[in-house]
């Protein structure tokens, strides 16, 4: 009798303090390749994030509900730790840049040491969205500039509202 194959899971994680159109292109992209994709908010960020980890879940669920094979988590604590209650065996990043290389190299290799299990895999962003990144959408709006085309259209008034309501 054929065994059943396994359901391929993947998790995309990041703190996602806004998600923006690069995030969102990584998670379509990256919904293709796993059974099943799940995108991972990291709550226990030591800097105070714009958005609790309950208000990044949502907004992510709100412009990822026509992808039918993506759930949204939030988790604590290593990545590793989160991927092994998945049941996960990839985790995908996105890659913009050569910079993001250094970075993106120790993370990936320090959870396959800790997890040899578990492997990384890289998506290079859309080359519109190279220059895009949360910390930079964060910075706009708290200056009150437009948004408007790097979050999708759902995301940049929660942003507009919540910079307001901390100035
Ligand atoms: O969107 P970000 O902030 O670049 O995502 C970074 C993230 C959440 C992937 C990373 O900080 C992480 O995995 N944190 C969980 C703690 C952990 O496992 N650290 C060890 C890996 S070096």
């Amino acid at each position: 009798m054929k065994e059943k194959t396994e359901e391929k899971i993947g998790i995309y994680p990041g703190s996602f303090d806004p998600i923006t159109w690069g995030h969102l292109d990584i998670i379509e992209r990256s919904s293709k390749i796993f059974d099943r994709l799940i995108v991972g908010v990291l709550t226990n960020r030591s800097k105070k994030p714009l958005f609790s980890a309950t208000e990044r879940v949502k907004m992510i669920q709100n412009v990822t509900s026509g992808l039918p094979n993506v759930q949204v988590c939030s988790f604590a604590g290593l990545l590793v730790d989160f991927a092994k209650e998945q049941n996960a065996k990839v985790i995908v990043r996105g890659l913009r840049a050569v910079t993001d290389f250094e970075y993106e190299l120790q993370m990936a290799q320090t959870n396959h040491t800790m997890c040899p299990g578990l492997d990384t895999i890289f998506l290079t962003t859309d080359v519109r969205y190279a220059y895009l990144s949360s910390s930079v959408v964060r910075e706009v709006a708290e200056f009150g500039g437009k948004i408007d085309a790097f979050v999708p259209p759902e995301i940049a008034p929660l942003v507009r509202e919540k910079c307001r309501e901390r100035s």
